[in-house]
This record gives C-alpha cells, structure tokens and sequence, in this order.
C-alpha cells in the first residue's frame, strides 16, 4: 500500500485530500500543527486504519517513510497568514527546505500547493504560468506571496541539482465545505454574513474580479498531478476560469440563503488585485482536467456546510 504524507492535512484542503486519498486506498499520514486546521475536519477519518495523524510544525525537519509528499501546510488566507508573517515566510521557506529534505532522504515524489499569489497583481489575463507575475516585494501580503516564490525556486532548484521529483500547483481561490468560517476569505464572509442577516462588506466598488473552483474539482486536479510522469514538473494551473464580479458573488449568495443582508461598502485593502482569473489550457491538455462543478451548485454545499457550523437551520 503506497504511503502518503500530507503536510496541512487537517486544513481545509489537507482534509479533504486525505479523505479522496483514503477512498483510493492509500496509507494516509497527516501531519498538521493545527495552526489554521482543526481536529473536527478530520474527525471522520480518525478511526481508519489507513489514516495516521501527527501534530508536527514542518519548521522542524520531519523524520518518516513515504513515497509521495503532499505540501499544504500554510496558512492560506490574509488574516491567517498576516497574523504572524514571520511564521507564514518560515512555514513556506523552512517547511519546503524539511519537505524537500525529506522527499530527497526516501526519494520521494513531492508536489507543492502553491498559489497564484505568485502572479502578485497581474499585468496579464488570464495568467499563463510563463507569465512572471508582478508582486511587491515588502507589503503586507509579501510573507505569502514571496515565500510561495520562494518556495516554487526551492522545489525547482531540488529537481535541477538533486533530480527530485517535483510537482507544482499554482492554485488558484478554491471554496467549499471545511473552510474556516472567519477566515476573511470572500466565499466564507459572504456566507456567513449572509446566513446571519450581517451586511455583505464589499470592498471597493465590488467590480474587481475573482474566480472560484469547487474543492472537488481542485483535489482531482492534485491527485492527477502527483501521477503524471517524472517529466512533468509544472508549474501548472488549477482553477476555475469563469469570472464573478463580488457584487454577482454577493447577489447569488443573497439568493441562494434567502438573506436579509444589505451590503456595506468599505476601502480596498492594500495590494488586493482587482482581477485573478487561470489560464488552464495546461492543465487541459497535461491533466485532462478541468473544472465540473458550478458555482451555485458549490456554493449550495457549502452553505449547507455552514449552516451546521453555525447552527442555523433550514
Ligand atoms: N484554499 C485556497 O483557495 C488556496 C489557494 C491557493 C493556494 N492554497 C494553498 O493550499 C494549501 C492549503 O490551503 P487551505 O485553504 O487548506 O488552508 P488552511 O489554512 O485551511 O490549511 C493549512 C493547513 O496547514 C497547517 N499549517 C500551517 N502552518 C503549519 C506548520 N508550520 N506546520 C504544520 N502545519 C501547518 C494549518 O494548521 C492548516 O491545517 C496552502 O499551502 C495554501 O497556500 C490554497
């Protein structure tokens, strides 16, 4: 039975992962500090015999046998990540240099979640992965989005001078059960202000641009990553390409909760791109892959979701 290590795997994302992993009858060990993750994301997994949990920050070097690495661990969105930035830049530096250590030890395969952050606020759309990106260097975002660079250089300089075998996934705004209800993230704020009555804040105008892909569609785009050949490197995008304005956001969540909200409009926050939107053609053509799950059909999972978190019923 192949052994399977995924760092952040009682995150949002790591959770869901190591369930679809499960299902595919692999040995999972997750390992998570529980920084931004949670024990009652990976409550249902816990008594599988296939499934291992560790509490283990990956700052520290990490010590097991595996064949495949899966790399989550970071917190992954602006309060989170901007709460201690030092500890974001060390998660995604130290912990890819340890991962990447340790995929090199047991010639392991290792894929990188990384982000499309890296585009920073993108001159080019939709962003290609040849496009560069455009980020600043010392914001308030910088912790995560040059330690994601940084860490996309670690992962490619392991493969040019250790010949590892390297994965990376720029992953763009995914949504779905299992995300933190106070996370800041659009999804998540819209909902639950949405299911309380609370106003929508939007900031700026609610014209800037985001697109947003269904967990399940991302975790099969990383599963089909992690098993193409050795030549496949990335990076690649993953990512739903259809675009929503944040006031179409604010209106089909509106809708779909049959919410009283009324939306309050408040200042951009610095560095905050105005559009963010995958060019997939990649990962169409190298993974077969692209996304199936509507956003009002994701987005009624997810509410339902919330609505357990937050004891609401229907
Ligand atoms: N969700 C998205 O839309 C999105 C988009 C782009 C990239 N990503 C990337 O995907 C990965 C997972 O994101 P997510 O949305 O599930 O976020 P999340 O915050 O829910 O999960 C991150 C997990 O990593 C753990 N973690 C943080 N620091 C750690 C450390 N030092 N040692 C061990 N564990 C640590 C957290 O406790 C948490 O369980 C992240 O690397 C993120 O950057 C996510």
């Amino acid at each position: 039975m192949k052994k399977v290590l995924v760092t952040g795997g009682a995150g949002f994302l790591g959770s869901h992962l190591c369930s679809q992993l499960i299902h595919q009858g692999l040995d999972v060990l997750c390992v998570d500090n529980f920084y931004t993750g949670s024990k009652a994301n990976i409550k249902d997994l816990i008594a599988n015999p296939n499934f291992e949990f560790m509490r283990h920050d990956v700052t520290f070097p990490l010590y097991v046998e595996v064949e495949e690495i899966y790399n989550l661990a970071c917190p992954a969105s602006p309060v989170h990540y901007q709460f201690d930035p030092v500890q974001t830049t060390k998660t995604n530096v130290h912990g890819a240099i340890n991962m990447l250590g340790l995929a090199k030890r047991v010639q392991a395969k290792i894929l990188q979640a990384s982000t499309s952050e890296v585009y920073g606020d993108p001159e080019v759309h939709p962003q290609p992965e040849s496009y560069w990106g455009k980020v600043n260097p010392i914001g308030i975002r910088s912790c995560y989005d040059e330690g994601k660079r940084c860490a996309e250089t670690l992962f490619f300089d392991y493969w040019r001078q250790h010949q590892l075998q390297i994965k990376v996934q720029r992953i763009f705004n995914t949504y779905g059960p299992k995300m933190h209800p106070n996370d800041g993230r659009v999804i998540s704020n819209f909902i639950v202000q949405a299911l309380k009555n609370e106003p929508i804040t939007i900031y700026g105008q609610g014209q800037q641009t985001r697109s947003f892909c269904y967990v399940d569609d991302l975790i099969e785009a990383m599963i089909l990553f992690m098993n193409t050949p050795d030549d496949i490197t990335g990076p690649i995008n993953t990512g739903n390409p259809i675009e929503f304005t944040m006031l179409e956001l604010a209106e089909l969540v509106m809708k779909l909760t049959s919410s009283k909200s009324k939306l309050s409009f408040k200042p951009l926050p610095a560095d905050d791109p105005q559009q963010r939107k995958p060019d997939i053609t990649l990962a169409k053509n190298v993974l077969g892959w692209e996304p199936k799950v509507a956003l009002e059909d994701g987005l009624k999972e997810t509410i339902h979701y919330f609505k357990n978190v937050l004891n609401i019923s229907s």
